[in-house]
């Protein structure tokens, strides 16, 4: 076999992630390869702890990065938390949240779903129903439901899940880097992100943190985890630093030097400045998506600016217009998932790919796709309603 080296095409990112990854993290991950236990990349698992801690706004929390995509702070939230017998309620209005009922059910808990029609968010109401009178050990639920682009307010929930005795383990893979993550003002117990979304550095850790309750409970447990690279008390004698740092994996140290750079970029950029360039592109496409006529998913008042949810129109073959947006424009959009398949498109506006640059191109490939299937040529009345926002 003659085996070459790759040459990945050239594409631009805007579907539910990856997203385009910033030169300037690129350049980090290539970089020399040190040792993991090295004192220079000690020191760097020191700086990315600490920017994590604030970046979810999590003082005091155990914060680190999983060496695995975000399905893995995902799966270290249910195992560490749940014991064979607990009771967990999920809070379900999207493919991830049904993730999240697997997984605590794999984890040996008794799971009560609550179930919202998908495109909108966690009702506090109906969660504070099933949690009450059960004595749940946790409530899960998903921020920024990537599936629907739906955005549920944690506060409440999180409130609510206090009240009623119960840990609360929030799933901001699509949220953080694109709007507030505030794991202390929440009350949150266990918040999870991925790298491949508004933090745009390419996919493969998730960054963790966990509240000192929580940790109280890991360490209350009456069996161990089951899970080995994920069980958190082993995790945390590798990246707490206290009493020295013991072997327990080897680092995925250049993804590490990459989310460092992130990181350096997200800080310098500013939460809110970046929170509030998120808001602007999506106002800027939303705008160009009504202009061309199109209609959206989730209610205003509920959608996420870094994930679009657009209705697919009668008559027109979503896949045909995915599939020429990448021919032509070498632009990736998302499809639909579980019951919305064929009936969205899901476009990303994370980090690196939320600039006006990225607004208008997906809209005039978006416009050219669906001209192509003989809907009324929208392009000209799309970029303009388009700039009339960003001005
Ligand atoms: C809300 C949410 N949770 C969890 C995940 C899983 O993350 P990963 O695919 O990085 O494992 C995703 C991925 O899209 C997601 O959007």
């Amino acid at each position: 076999m003659t085996l070459q080296s790759f040459h990945p095409p050239r594409r631009i990112l805007m579907g539910p992630g990856p997203s385009d990854v910033s030169p300037r993290v690129l350049a980090a991950l290539s970089r020399p390869t040190i040792g993991h236990l090295d004192p220079a990349f000690q020191n760097l698992m020191e700086e990315i702890k600490a920017a994590l801690a604030e970046v979810m706004k999590a003082p005091g929390y155990a914060c680190l990065p999983l060496p695995a995509p975000g399905t893995a702070g995902m799966e270290a939230a249910m195992m560490n938390l749940l014991e064979p017998g607990d009771v967990a309620v999920v809070a379900v209005n999207g493919q991830f949240g049904e993730r999240m009922v697997d997984m605590a059910g794999r984890a040996g808990a008794e799971v009560v779903r609550v179930d919202h029609d998908w495109g909108t968010p966690a009702d506090p109401v109906r969660v504070g129903a099933a949690l009450e009178g059960r004595r749940a050990k946790l409530l899960a639920f998903v921020h920024a439901e990537t599936s629907t682009g739906t955005l549920t307010r944690p506060k409440p929930l999180c409130d609510l899940a206090r009240a009623a005795g119960a840990l609360t383990v929030v799933d901001c893979v699509t949220s953080l880097g694109g709007v507030d993550v505030d794991a202390a003002g929440w009350g949150a117990d266990v918040v999870y992100s991925g790298t491949q979304k508004c933090l745009s550095a390419p996919p493969g850790l998730s960054p963790f943190a966990m509240s000192p309750k929580a940790r109280e409970a890991v360490a209350a447990r009456k069996e161990k985890v089951r899970n080995w690279l994920l069980d958190m008390s082993l995790i945390m004698a590798y990246w707490g630093g206290e009493g020295g740092r013991t072997y327990h994996h080897t680092a995925p140290i250049n993804a590490l030097y990459g989310l460092h750079e992130a990181l350096v970029a997200l800080l310098e950029e500013g939460l809110d400045a970046v929170h509030a360039r998120h808001k602007r592109m999506h106002g800027a496409l939303a705008a160009g998506i009504e202009a061309a006529g199109l209609k959206f998913l989730v209610a205003p008042e509920h959608r996420l600016p870094e994930l679009n949810a657009v209705l697919v129109p009668e008559g027109i073959d979503e896949a045909r217009v995915r599939a020429h947006m990448l021919a032509r424009y070498d632009l990736e959009i998302g499809a639909g998932l579980g019951p919305l398949r064929g009936r969205i498109w899901r476009i990303g506006l994370m980090g690196a790919s939320a600039t006006p640059w990225h607004v208008r191109l997906c809209l005039v490939a978006l416009c050219d796709a669906l001209a192509a299937q003989n809907y009324p040529d929208a392009s000209r009345a799309a970029l303009a309603a388009a700039e009339a926002a960003l001005a």
